[in-house]
């Protein structure tokens, strides 16, 4: 499974980088407008830290000039993945982006028929929102699962399931034994899938009792 870090935030990324664990980065406008910095030189700054994707998202909702930007963000890094809503006009162009080997991340997917239509545009990634769905009483983890097994029954679609909004390292979880490709989290959520009480508890004891024994590992 691919770990993607849902941020915009340079510090963040720097330190989950550092880790060797991350995949790739993910953005969208509302991230971008949080950093407070100019998208394009954001944008470059974080295909510097990060070899693998860097979704970075069009603004605009018309064809036309969302083609323009699509332009101007693949022209930023050879890792910059072009994000676009999954609307009639986004679809149009990730059609059009990824006949060119380019790769595009067909965002805000709310159903297994708007992941179809992502896949037949040839999109390399779906962004499913697991978490937006909870919020209003839907089951976010199974819109994964029915998408996962959709894709499956057609080999030929070669789009991955990208798990977006996710809000625990429960959505994490389910996500891998749902056979999804790849998630994308906030820090704080990837921070939290390293923590458990009883590694620190148990952490805290062989620390204490190596101490009691007084030997070392490195000698001088
Ligand atoms: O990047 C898209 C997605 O992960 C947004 O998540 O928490 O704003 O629903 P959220």
């Amino acid at each position: 499974m691919k770990f993607f870090v849902d941020t915009a935030d340079i510090h963040e990324i720097e330190e989950l980088a550092a880790t060797g664990l991350i995949d790739g980065v993910t953005t969208n406008p509302s991230l971008i407008a949080k950093s407070g910095k100019e998208f394009v030189p954001l944008i470059k700054d974080i295909c510097k830290i990060v070899n693998g994707p860097v979704s970075a998202e069009v603004a605009a909702t018309d064809f036309e000039t969302m083609r323009k930007e699509a332009e101007v963000l693949r022209n930023i890094a050879n890792n910059v993945t072009i994000k676009v809503p999954l609307t009639p006009a986004g679809l149009k162009l990730c059609k059009l982006l990824s006949h060119d080997d380019t790769k595009v991340n067909v965002t805000l997917c709310f159903s297994a028929a708007q992941a179809i239509l992502a896949a037949k545009a040839g999109a390399a990634f779906v962004s499913p929102f697991v978490g937006r769905l909870d919020d209003i009483s839907m089951n976010g983890m199974q819109l994964i699962e029915d998408i996962v097994k959709i894709y499956k029954n057609y080999p030929a679609y070669k789009t991955e399931v990208l798990v977006a909004s996710i809000r625990s390292p429960m959505h994490i979880t389910q996500a891998a034994k749902m056979g999804a490709q790849v998630i994308t989290a906030p820090p704080s959520v990837i921070q939290q899938l390293f923590k458990h009480p009883l590694t620190d508890q148990g952490l805290a004891a062989f620390v204490e009792d190596w101490n009691k024994s007084g030997q070392t590992i490195l000698k001088d």
